[in-house]
């Protein structure tokens, strides 16, 4: 697939199939994610790839826990209607997990020790973009609290979860979201 096409036509999925992915597709897709760039090329992503369901329920109620609290403290009403039965029916989750110990110099910089988010960004971005060209769909989650989280995932207090990437074949046609044009975003400094 050409790589432009990939970019414009991937979509976020909310509804999944529960038909299984195989391993080795999985480590297709971790294969694109491990090829992204990072800061000094630190590599500051691991990866957990979740098929168990017992899990997946636990991540479910977190995130509706999480949802409901933010709803509270919002007022927001399009989170009190946002469900996320997705992380109970994608077959396959896959948290991303930075090292902030791997953020490259900015560590030491007035507002650094953040360049491991980018390069973990990085790496979600390679994998959704491969998972479409793969045809399957993908949903890049981050409404849960980190302690939680960790303990669900048995994940160290020195490594920080970023996001949750549900993936699967689509249940249906992904919501079209719009763009506003690269004139209104961009400036030149001639
Ligand atoms: C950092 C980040 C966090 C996101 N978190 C969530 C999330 O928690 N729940 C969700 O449904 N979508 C989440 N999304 C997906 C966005 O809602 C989606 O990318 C955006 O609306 C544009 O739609 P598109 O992906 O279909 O082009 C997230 C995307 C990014 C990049």
């Amino acid at each position: 697939m050409d790589i432009f096409a990939a970019i414009k036509e991937r979509r976020s999925c909310r509804i999944f199939l529960p038909d299984p992915i195989s391993k080795e597709t999985i480590e297709k897709i971790l294969e694109a994610a491990v090829w992204a760039p990072s800061a000094a090329n630190n590599q500051p992503w691991e990866f957990i790839v979740i098929l168990n369901n017992d899990i997946k329920k636990e991540i479910f109620s977190e995130s509706e826990r999480c949802r409901k609290d933010v709803f509270e403290k919002s007022g927001w009403k399009w989170i009190d209607r946002y469900r996320t039965p997705f992380l109970e029916e994608a077959p396959v989750i896959i948290a991303v997990v930075g090292d902030p110990q791997k953020t490259g110099a900015d560590m030491f910089l007035k507002g650094g020790g953040l360049a491991y988010h980018h390069g973990c960004a990085a790496a979600i971005q390679n994998m959704l973009l491969a998972a479409h060209a793969l045809g399957l769909g993908t949903l890049w989650f981050t409404l849960f609290d980190k302690e939680p989280l960790r303990k669900i995932l048995t994940i160290p207090d020195e490594k920080d979860p970023l996001a949750l990437i549900c993936l699967g074949k689509a249940g249906a046609d992904p919501v079209q979201t719009p763009r506003r044009g690269v004139q209104e975003k961009t400036s030149y400094l001639r």
